[in-house]
């Protein structure tokens, strides 16, 4: 006799008192990731890129990315401020850790956890052509996209997501949340 087939209550999490409900689970973004560090390697192929994760939002993005591309790489962090305990983004970006590489004359991969409105990219782009690189792309796991402003360049982008804010996978609402495996969106029904 077969089993009656269980249909399981969407998966939701609380963070500080705000509910979040599943929207990628781990399978859907390594699966993703994998397809984007397959394109670097070949992008790249016979380069050695350094990837400039943005902290603290990309650090499970970069570190996943980095582990899918099968080419000699580097790695280094930057470290910008713009959200603090907000949902909405407020525009001012502070730069809080300085890069150590020196970038001159690299292959650039800059890596972002989310892009919303844009201002931060472009503002980190900017930041990025003052070393005089060889190149410069920018790999981003999710995109606002009706939330962006600035036209920014956009090479390697894993998913293109609601305006809705959303947690997870290196993703904070007020520092907690970045350990969930999955993303998970705000809940506003
Ligand atoms: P932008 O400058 O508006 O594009 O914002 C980019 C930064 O805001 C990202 O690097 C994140 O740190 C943060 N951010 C934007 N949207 C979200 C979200 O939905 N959840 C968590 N952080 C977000």
């Amino acid at each position: 006799m077969s089993e009656p087939t269980v249909i399981p209550a969407e998966k939701t999490v609380e963070i500080r008192g705000e509910r979040f409900r599943l929207f990628l689970d781990e399978t859907a973004i390594q699966a993703r990731v994998a397809e984007i560090g397959a394109e670097i390697s070949h992008t790249y192929e016979g380069q050695v890129p350094i990837l400039i994760g943005v902290l603290n939002g990309s650090f499970m993005f970069i570190a996943d990315l980095m582990r899918a591309i099968d080419i000699p790489c580097e790695i280094d962090f930057w470290k910008l401020s713009s959200y603090g305990a907000e949902k909405v983004s407020s525009g001012r970006v502070h730069e809080l850790k300085k890069i150590d590489a020196d970038l001159e004359g690299r292959h650039i991969i800059i890596v972002e956890d989310i892009v919303d409105t844009g201002l931060s990219m472009q503002y980190i782009l900017d930041r990025m052509q003052e070393h005089n690189p060889a190149s410069i792309r920018v790999a981003t796991l999710l995109h606002k996209h009706e939330a962006t402003r600035v036209d920014v360049q956009l090479d390697y982008v894993g998913f293109r997501i609601p305006h809705l804010f959303v947690i997870g996978y290196g993703l904070d609402y007020g520092q907690q949340g970045r350990n969930l495996p999955e993303i998970y969106i705000l809940d506003d029904a």
